[in-house]
């Protein structure tokens, strides 16, 4: 997991609602619709109040960090608690407020569990099948059926290994890309239909990419045309400005994952 830093995060809360337009435009659906989709919730849910407890362990607090995991899911119209205690006094007062999951983050983990009920997501994971069901609506979204499509995953840690379930999942053809090829061909041996490639992937043979590795600038202009779609969430971006301007890229530090955590841990609250 890559520890965000300050200057990653520090224009989300500002940015929220001007954010959430130009994801509506990339891929038809508002951030929450697509965690939804991600976390396989259909129905309504009622919901529960979330806790977000900053951690101190470890290279401590990134400044901001909770404030804005907070600000995210109090965009979804969750009530929140961001505690003024740290660590485990944070957890119990969360608990003591009535929240039903906490929220919290050291250098290894970024995580929600439910409190009194059995739930647990981790970021990566949620990170992973959230950028992968905004790909498969943005292709949707311009009348493209996912199935059988190829989809290149570029990287096979826990963020590409939940986005190419998600696209198995879909029918489509996930070809997944590694720096470390065995990583990738464990990967594809376990999923349908899915293939692996040694890096660096010939990027401009595919129209529809996740990055969800931890090079930057790794798609330029001249890989992409206009009808690419890129489903970005590598830190730093792995496309370029240019690919950016010319190409649809998804891409945000924290938000899409953070959102669907939430869905993630209410669908199996729910059941
Ligand atoms: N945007 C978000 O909300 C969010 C949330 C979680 C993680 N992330 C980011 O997603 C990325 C993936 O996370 P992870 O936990 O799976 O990371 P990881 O380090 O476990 O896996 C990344 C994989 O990418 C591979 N890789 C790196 N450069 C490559 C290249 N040029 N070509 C092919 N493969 C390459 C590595 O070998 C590695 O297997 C990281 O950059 C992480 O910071 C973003």
């Amino acid at each position: 997991m890559t520890r965000l830093l300050e200057s990653d995060i520090d224009v989300i809360e500002r940015q929220l609602q001007t954010y959430e337009e130009l994801f509506i435009r990339q891929t038809g659906h508002t951030m929450e619709a697509i965690a939804r989709k991600a976390a396989g919730i259909s129905g309504k849910v009622k919901r529960r109040k979330a806790g977000v407890v900053p951690v101190t362990s470890g290279l401590g607090v990134i400044s901001g960090f909770s404030r804005t995991v907070g600000a995210i899911l109090h965009h979804c119209q969750v009530e929140t608690l961001v505690t003024e205690e740290t660590d485990v006094a944070g957890l119990q007062q969360a608990y003591l407020s009535g929240c039903g999951m906490a929220f919290l983050a050291d250098d290894k983990v970024c995580a929600a569990f439910g409190i009194g009920q059995k739930a647990h997501s981790d970021n990566g994971e949620a990170t992973g099948r959230g950028y992968a069901a905004a790909l498969v609506e943005a292709m949707k979204t311009r009348g493209i059926d996912p199935a059988g499509e190829a989809i290149l995953i570029i990287g096979a840690g826990p963020v590409g290994q939940a986005a190419a379930g998600y696209i198995a999942e879909q029918k489509a053809s996930p070809v997944i890309c590694d720096l470390d090829v065995d990583k990738a061909a464990r990967l594809a041996a376990g999923l349908e239909d899915a293939v692996f490639l040694s890096a660096p992937a010939p990027l401009r043979e595919y129209r529809y990419l996740i990055d969800a590795s931890t090079s930057p600038d790794l798609i330029k202009e001249e890989d992409v045309t206009e009808e690419t779609i890129v489903a970005a969430p590598g830190m730093p971006c792995g496309a370029t400005e240019e690919a950016g301007r010319k190409a649809t890229v998804i891409h945000n530090p924290l938000e899409l994952g953070i959102i669907t955590m939430y869905f993630d841990c209410m669908k199996q609250l729910e059941e």
